[in-house]
């Protein structure tokens, strides 16, 4: 059943765009990064949304302050418009919340990046981080609630609340909070988590009272939604494990103080058509000449292609060992296959975001110290957050490496196959949420194994053509068939079948179904 046009109060800490102001007191505006805004854009051309974001630089705040602290309305890439709210702005208390607690922290257990006999170490500045934490997640449930009283009563139904990501744990709760305090109907609140929710296990890592804090409010949700199973199943396992929350797994049904939370899982993806119709714009099409030239000559020639955020999560640097250990074992690959790497260097102003931009590029200089040539470069690195670039790489890669150690979904591996015109072939973690639909037509990669990996990528070099065009139709298949529509779709038609039982009672499919 395809939902019709819902009106979608929608919070996420980046907007979809980012402003800058110039001399003229004009304001540019540009894409924002990573998977949350490419598949939450696609939303606001379908939908009538109001999409709350906190101020990432001056320029957000600068657009905010010439707006007035309401939501102004923008162009949705693609067509129609949406009403933009920008809260806050990057002060202090933004950087205990951003730079100290989502990203170093919640972002590294959730991805299981930390070796706990070193980290973490909560300390005296954790402890006022996660304060700074809870006030911007106040800032927007305080933006949230004036949005829902604004909208009370003006025609059609009242906005569902989607909010989004681990950057706003706390917000269903405090929304929910604010309507019991002023004796207004409970909002209907689901909330997305974009990246993974791992084993209990993992969640000792923060003080016991945070993580309880966090499951407390997500409870406070109608519908929970995550990329894999393997996530709803942790999620519940944990609320069981913390509150002692009664659950049950093949329903997806949490029960927590008298109310019922379902837990479902959606995996994100793609806005097809939108997403084509870049590929085949102007300065996308300039960027790919200049990428297929990176392409070693001859009938031979190869290009592997990688496109990543500079994270520790997306495991670039075991991704260059592998490339490396096939070199050093296969000579004749030499001046035949080269890789480009399309790399946005993410999260600039984290300690370990800078080391970790450093081990990359040392590793890629190490490698064209050791093989390159006069005549050939192993491994070109194109370092900016160039959006563009990569969709010119997705159409000119022969293989595509994504080897993540943990990711929510990974859209790479979904972009890529979509539009690539070499029928490539794509090799991708079996620790990436996509592995879950995309497994039976890429070839595996152990993230963690640089000898396996290795292989993996010498197999997709060799791979004939036939076998290349056979899988890379059924990667394209796959993607087109599941497209973000779907993902939304599914969200919405839960919400309305929520709305209609109205009771909170238990809805009787399960938290597997995709
Ligand atoms: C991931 C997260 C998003 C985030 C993006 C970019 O995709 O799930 O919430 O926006 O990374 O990271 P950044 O910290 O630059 O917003």
């Amino acid at each position: 059943m395809a939902p019709r046009r819902h009106r979608l109060l929608v919070a996420s800490n980046r907007g979809p765009v980012t402003f800058t102001e110039g001399d003229d007191g004009e304001f540019t505006a540009k894409r924002g990064g990573g998977g949350l805004v490419t598949a939450l854009s696609a939303l606001a051309q379908l939908h009538e949304v109001t999409w709350v974001s906190h101020a990432l630089g001056d320029g957000d705040v600068a657009m905010r302050d010439a707006a007035g602290d309401v939501a102004f309305e923008e162009e949705a890439r693609g067509g129609g418009t949406y009403r933009l709210r920008i809260v806050g702005q990057p002060d202090r208390t933004y950087d205990g919340y951003y730079l100290e607690i989502a990203n170093p922290l919640l972002w590294f257990i959730q991805h299981r990046l930390f070796g706990f006999g070193w980290h973490p170490s909560i300390t005296r500045s954790t402890h006022a981080a996660w304060r700074s934490y809870r006030r911007i997640n106040e800032r927007f449930a305080d933006a949230l609630d004036e949005e829902l009283v604004a909208a009370d009563g003006r025609d059609g139904e009242n906005p569902f609340v989607m909010v989004h990501d681990y950057h706003l744990f706390l917000v269903p709760g405090m929304l929910r909070e604010r309507s019991r305090a002023a004796g207004r109907p409970h909002p209907v609140i689901q909330f997305f988590l974009h990246i993974p929710w791992p084993d209990p296990g993992a969640w000792r890592a923060l003080p016991r009272a945070w993580i309880k804090e966090v499951c407390v409010s997500l409870l406070a949700c109608e519908i929970l939604g995550f990329q894999t199973t393997a996530d709803a199943d942790a999620f519940q396992r944990t609320v069981r494990h913390f509150l002692g929350a009664t659950v049950d797994l093949r329903t997806g049904t949490v029960r927590y103080l008298g109310k019922v939370t379902r837990v479902r899982t959606y995996p994100i993806s793609v806005a097809v058509d939108e997403f084509e119709e870049h590929a085949q714009s102007r300065s996308v099409q300039r960027l790919r000449e200049r990428i297929a030239a990176m392409r070693p000559p001859g009938e031979d020639g190869r290009l592997i292609v990688r496109v990543d955020r500079t994270d520790p999560s997306k495991n670039i640097v075991r991704g260059f060992e592998a490339y490396r250990l096939l070199l050093t074992e296969h000579p004749e690959l030499h001046g035949n296959v080269a890789m480009f790497c399309q790399l946005d260097p993410s999260r600039q102003d984290i300690a370990e975001y800078v080391d970790y931009l450093a081990q990359v590029k040392a590793a890629a200089k190490a490698l064209n110290q050791r093989f390159g040539t006069e005549d050939w470069t192993p491994v070109h690195v194109n370092l900016d957050s160039n959006f563009q670039a990569g969709v010119a790489a997705y159409l000119e890669y022969d293989v595509l490496f994504v080897n993540p150690v943990a990711d929510g979904m990974n859209l790479v591996s979904k972009e890529g196959p979509l539009i690539n015109e070499r029928d490539g072939v794509v090799v991708l973690s079996d620790q990436a949420g996509s592995f879950n639909e995309l497994g039976p037509y890429v070839i595996p990669a152990n993230p963690f194994d640089i000898t396996q990996q290795a292989e993996a990528l010498l197999e997709a070099l060799r791979m004939g053509a036939p076998e290349r065009a056979e899988r890379a139709g059924a990667l394209r298949d796959q993607v087109r068939a599941r497209d973000v529509t779907r993902w939304m779709d599914s969200q919405l038609d839960d919400i309305e079948a929520v709305l209609a039982d109205g009771s909170s009672a238990v809805l009787g499919d399960t938290a597997s179904a995709p």
